[in-house]
């Protein structure tokens, strides 16, 4: 099979699929796109000779990547404290909800991962102490990972999740109460949705995916993470990046990767490539059907995954 049968391939087992999921609509502003939209692009990793990226479908689309940046802003804070991080937050699979308060309060104001909200929160509120401005750092950096310097906020996504995001304010005032935030609530929950909000391309999120598969090399050559932080991160997403269906996700797909709300998934090959796929339409724990599965047939028909 060439590569393009493969991605003529995936891109109908995707379609497909899709019939079969709902549009978020907790965040209204979300529920506004076509849930019919695909998109799928790989980017080749070797930094000396990378090729160019290929894709299917959508991959040219923008679209909202709300808990993609979670993996990012993760890479910026890890790269400047190293190991203390997991003080503050853990690595273990959440078996619950992205936005359970339930398990926040249970285990007293520590994370079960960086990748529920509240961990995203907590890597949010110390990227802020970093930068002092952690929203407007975390765009910086993926414009110079992804090549697009026109990469931006949806000022209209972030002001409806700020509407509606009443969970999220609860978890970091919970988080603030076990006195977990260096900041402001209202700061952190600010930067937060900013990030969310950020609206990238398959193409621009393959591209910054190539982080984790070149072990910690930027675009640009130089080394962001070491090799084992970049272990960390790759192996935190193999347990947490798709919330409480990482079990599931591990079996069908066998690659790190992690999804948002905006039904996009961005996922790992070691050392090969990084790997980007949208489809709208969400299943009952968050994870986009078309983005599954995708990946799915993906690495079905490649034989590439981690196992
Ligand atoms: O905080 C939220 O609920 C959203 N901004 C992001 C959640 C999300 O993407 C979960 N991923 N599947």
């Amino acid at each position: 099979m060439d590569d393009q049968d493969v991605l003529d391939e995936v891109s109908r087992a995707a379609r497909q699929a899709a019939a079969t999921g709902t549009v978020a609509s907790y965040i209204p502003a979300l529920a506004r796109v076509d849930p019919a939209a695909f998109g799928f692009a790989i980017a080749p990793a070797p930094a000396a000779d990378p090729g160019p990226v290929r894709g299917t479908g959508d991959w040219r689309v923008p679209f909202s990547i709300q808990s993609l940046s979670k993996v990012f802003a993760l890479a910026l804070v890890l790269a400047a404290d190293g190991d203390t991080l997991w003080q503050r937050v853990g690595k273990e699979p959440s078996g619950s909800p992205f936005n359970s308060l339930a398990q926040l309060e249970r285990e007293r104001g520590i994370p079960r991962n960086p990748f529920v909200n509240a961990g995203a929160l907590v890597v949010t509120d110390r990227l802020q102490s970093l930068t002092g401005d952690a929203s407007g750092a975390l765009r910086e950096f993926l414009r110079a990972e992804s090549g697009n310097p026109a990469l931006d906020f949806d000022p209209r996504i972030a002001r409806s999740e700020r509407r509606h995001g009443h969970r999220n304010a609860a978890l970091a005032h919970l988080l603030a109460d076990h006195g977990k935030l260096a900041n402001p609530v209202r700061t952190v929950l600010y930067h937060y949705t900013q990030q969310c909000s950020i609206a990238m391309t398959c193409q621009d999120l393959a591209l910054a995916t190539c982080l984790f598969a070149r072990h910690g090399i930027r675009a640009d050559a130089t080394r962001l993470l070491t090799r084992s932080e970049a272990k960390r991160i790759n192996a935190v997403m193999l347990v947490g990046g798709t919330y409480d269906a990482a079990g599931e996700f591990a079996h069908r797909v066998g690659l790190p990767a992690k999804s948002g709300v905006g039904g996009g998934i961005i996922a790992v090959v070691p050392g090969r490539c990084g790997l980007c796929a949208w489809g709208p339409a969400l299943d009952d724990h968050g994870n986009s059907v078309a983005g599954i599965t995708a990946l799915d047939a993906f690495t079905t028909l490649t034989g590439w995954s981690v196992f």
